[in-house]
């Protein structure tokens, strides 16, 4: 039996702005979601009001803010979807009060981060920056003296999560051997080795990457002390966040060749735009790769995230599947073949659950299966019900108290 939504899917209208790449309109359309317009650019505000009071579903990058004014022109929001890592240009609060999911791709690049740590770890063993800024001076630098093969050094990586995990996977392959130190056990891919402290792995590492999320605890985890105790001559790479390595520090290290290279991706500080200067300690340092925050930009990426994204919101249009969501209790319901399903977001207030199990059971319709979930001031329930009539069931619904919004998929 097909399921039938509250609204056909071809009604269902989905609004991409900034260029969102087109791999995520063929991910609608092959769901059924065939109302899809893609805008290449961001929409100043009036014009970005005027259109989000049609849609059910925005997609959107960073450009676009989407605060409480423009949610409140979005009177048919249904769900957003970030097409990138960042949310915060999303009134990301209002959002879930007014039971509007939020999804977006944090994982998507986590190979294109991958691959550049590794293409990093050749250039930083073999002195390519340096030797390549001779030759733009044209001065021929020619020699085997300080350049090493990757293959027997041990590499140390600090988060094995997402990306540090896949680097191990590379690293391996390149003949690495692998040592890592996560806060939270994790499962050893290969033959990586984990190390009970951070000190520990600093102690054997030829070469440190970095791969934590910015968090209180990681605030200048590198910092000048942790820098000493690397091994001397070993290198470092960080494309996780600025404010997980002391630069100053960093920096200071590297003048006096304590350690012998690194490679920076991200910075405490970093330039909102292309006319803004990038200011560093470790400008004009030639032991030093600087890049400007690229770790993940890829098309590869770009095309990950738009699927991925796309798929999220599908997914939760079909079936109510808030897995992914950055701002709303995570939900992860398989289809609803043979009975409707009723979603209900309310404010997480003692007895809305009751309320709503008085109003299923006062019209006689029989519930199969409940799901609930909590985040914060948000509560959301998913009953899968008899396909009786349930016709009736959505207003009284709506009308409890603490009620943010009900539908049903049929
Ligand atoms: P993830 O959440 O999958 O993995 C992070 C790991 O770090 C987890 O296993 C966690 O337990 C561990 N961890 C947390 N605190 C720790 C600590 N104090 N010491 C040791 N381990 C700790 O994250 P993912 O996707 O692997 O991303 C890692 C970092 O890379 C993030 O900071 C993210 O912002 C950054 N990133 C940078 C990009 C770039 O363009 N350069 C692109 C994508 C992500």
């Amino acid at each position: 039996m097909t399921s039938r939504l509250s609204r056909p899917r071809d009604q269902i209208r989905v609004l991409l702005l900034e260029g969102i790449h087109e791999r995520a309109v063929q991910s609608f359309e092959r769901a059924g979601y065939t109302s899809v317009r893609r805008l290449e650019g961001a929409l100043p505000v009036d014009e970005l009001h005027r259109e989000l009071a049609d849609v059910h579903i925005v997609g959107l990058r960073s450009r676009t803010q989407l605060d409480a004014d423009a949610l409140q022109a979005a009177r048919r929001l249904v769900a957003v979807g970030c097409f990138c890592i960042g949310t915060n240009q999303v009134a990301l609060d209002d959002a879930a009060l007014r039971g509007v999911p939020v999804f977006n791709a944090p994982h998507s690049n986590t190979r294109s981060v991958a691959e550049l740590v590794i293409g990093l770890s050749v250039m930083l063993f073999r002195d390519v920056f340096r030797k390549s800024s001779f030759a733009h001076d044209g001065k021929w630098r020619k020699t085997a003296k300080g350049a090493h093969e990757l293959r027997g050094k041990t590499l140390g990586i600090v988060g094995y999560g997402h990306i540090g995990s896949q680097v191990s996977v590379l690293a391996e392959s390149m003949g690495m051997r692998v040592v890592y130190h996560d806060i939270v056990p994790k499962l050893s891919l290969g033959n990586a080795r984990p190390q009970t402290s951070l000190d520990e792995l600093l102690a054997v590492s030829d070469l440190v990457t970095l791969h934590v999320p910015q968090t209180p605890e990681t605030s200048n985890l590198m910092s000048a002390e942790r820098i000493a105790r690397m091994r001397p001559g070993a290198f470092l790479i960080n494309a996780s966040r600025g404010t997980v390595v002391d630069v100053d520090a960093l920096a200071g290290a590297l003048r006096e060749e304590r350690i012998a290279g690194a490679a920076v991706d991200v910075f405490p500080t970093e330039p909102k735009n292309a006319d803004e200067e990038f200011i560093s300690p470790l400008r004009g340092l030639r032991n030093v790769i600087l890049t400007p925050h690229v770790g993940g930009s890829t098309v590869e990426a770009q095309e990950a995230i738009a699927v991925d994204v796309a798929t999220q919101l599908a997914a939760y249009s079909d079936s109510g599947t808030t897995t992914g969501a950055v701002n709303f209790p995570q939900l992860n319901l398989t289809p609803h073949a043979g009975c409707h399903r009723i979603l209900h977001v309310h404010r997480n207030v003692p007895g809305v659950l009751r309320a709503i199990n008085d109003v299923i059971a006062d019209q006689g319709v029989n519930i199969r299966g409940q799901h609930l979930q909590t985040r914060g001031e948000i509560g959301y329930v998913v009953l899968d019900v008899e396909r009786t009539q349930t016709d009736d069931v959505l207003e009284p619904l709506r009308a409890i108290e603490g009620s943010i919004r009900a539908r049903i998929l049929y």
